[in-house]
């Protein structure tokens, strides 16, 4: 990336201007590069929550906020959404194009021989109470995945970072299962390699030993396009702990967990959950005009929640799949007159109508959707951020990958501007 422009900066009456080279990249604004603002004026810069600051190149994912743009690979999410499964828009993420039928077969074969866990994992599992939160099972499952799969690992052998690629995929769905087999105190269902990934996945988490589970094809195709659409989202929180965790060459098993831990906050991941927690709270359509005015009261913190996107000001591209998808299962189902979905519809329409969330661009967002399709399938709430994360899997290997391959990867390490004690001694 050669640089095609410069900034100055001025950093202070009788100093000297400083250049710093501006660079572009295929989409989106163009970048200072102030890597050598340090070396040149001894000033850091100050930027909490990284609301101005790119923290490395990437060719994954792109978002346009504004425009309600959002591509993998430069391919539009409406695209790969309705025209690919999951496995496949996993290969593009991973290596950078959409695969050939040789190149899916093979693909989903290798995913296919990683499904099962070591037995003594499993064994693990009983360590934790039975009403431990699934994120909480996740986290420390897959944290614990670091310790059987550590010793022949090298992050710097792409061959490795492969195949641990393939496991984290295959894996994330079986654990996903367990730690709700395992909340609901059901045995635990092995995976099924002659069904497909998504099928599989539904098929560990609603089968038992005494019933055959066969999955509803418009069930099977909800679920894939969850886990399409939360595939990858670009620097967010949880895909950058993964790369800084990653950054210091850390076993990607961890990573992934630490990934799981952001994610599992409400702001990020739990999102969903919260929808849905405010749905049974409104309880009835009856009161929903109460909880609007209280949305809109600056005094009340109340907030629709699945209502706003920091990024997306006038549409979340996902929530349009979502909410089409969201119709599809409850027209499957028959569930429009469930209460919770009538609840649901009800306010989506009357928000949207609303003067206040018109002016402000709240539109309901992919969690609003994904919370009611999600309890339609029959996931419980607490399962929503475990299923994201299964998804986001995916995102977080691909990124961590690309971060161990850049040649410009340092370990990350913020700076701080200081505002403690100045030096003292002891008394
Ligand atoms: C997502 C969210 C954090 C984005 O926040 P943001 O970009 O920082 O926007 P702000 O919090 O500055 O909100 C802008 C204005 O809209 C209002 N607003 C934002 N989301 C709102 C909501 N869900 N309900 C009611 N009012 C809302 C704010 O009160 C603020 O009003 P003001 O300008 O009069 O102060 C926010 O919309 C939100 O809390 N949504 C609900 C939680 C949710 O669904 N999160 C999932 C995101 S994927």
């Amino acid at each position: 990336m050669p640089p095609q422009n410069v900034a100055t900066l001025s950093p202070g009456k009788g100093k000297q201007e400083i250049e710093l080279p501006i660079v572009s990249g295929n989409e989106g604004p163009d970048v200072v590069d102030i890597r050598s603002l340090y070396a040149q004026s001894g000033m850091f810069t100050y930027d909490p929550g990284f609301v101005s600051t790119a923290s490395c190149k990437s060719a994954i994912t792109f978002i346009d906020g504004d425009k309600g743009v959002l591509l993998y690979r430069g391919y539009p999410i409406e695209q790969l959404a309705t025209r690919c499964d999951f496995m496949e828009v996993s290969y593009l993420l991973l290596n950078g194009e959409l695969p050939t039928p040789d190149q899916k077969a093979k693909f989903v074969d290798n995913i296919k021989n990683h499904t099962m866990l070591h037995e003594q994992l499993i064994k693990f599992l009983s360590g934790f109470r039975r009403d431990a939160h699934p994120m909480a099972v996740m986290v420390g499952v897959v944290g614990a995945l670091s310790a059987f799969y550590h010793d022949a690992m090298d992050v710097s052998d792409a061959q490795h970072r492969e195949q641990s690629a393939f496991r984290l995929i295959a894996k994330l769905p079986t654990i996903t299962a367990i730690a709700y087999k395992y909340n609901i105190g059901q045995p635990f269902i092995y995976p099924h390699n002659d069904l497909g990934f998504t099928e599989n996945f539904l098929h560990m988490m609603f089968a038992t030993p005494a019933e055959q589970y066969t999955p509803n094809p418009v069930i099977v195709r909800a679920l894939d396009r969850i886990l399409i659409l939360h595939a990858d989202h670009e620097q967010n929180a949880s895909t950058s702990t993964v790369r800084l965790a990653g950054s210091s060459g850390a076993n990607p098993f961890a990573c992934i967990s630490a990934g799981i831990t952001c994610l599992w906050g409400p702001a990020h991941g739990g999102a969903n959950e919260a929808c849905l927690n405010m749905l049974e709270q409104i309880g009835d359509v009856s009161r929903i005009n109460e909880y609007i005015a209280r949305a809109k009261d600056k005094n009340d913190p109340f907030r629709l929640m699945g209502f706003g996107h920091r990024v997306y000001k006038n549409f979340d591209p996902r929530a349009t799949l979502m909410r089409e998808t969201c119709h599809e299962v409850l027209d499957e189902l028959g569930l429009h007159n469930d209460r919770l979905f009538k609840l649901a519809l009800e306010l989506e329409k009357i928000a949207l109508e609303d003067d206040y969330f018109i002016t402000k661009k709240l539109y309901p967002n992919v969690d609003f959707y994904s919370g009611i399709v999600q309890r339609a399938l029959g996931i419980p709430t607490s399962m929503f951020t475990a299923i994201f994360a299964t998804a986001r899997t995916v995102g977080w290997v691909a990124q961590w990958n690309e971060m161990i391959s850049d040649p410009e990867q340092k370990i990350g390490r913020p700076r701080q501007l200081y505002v403690g004690a100045p030096r003292r001694d002891v008394p």
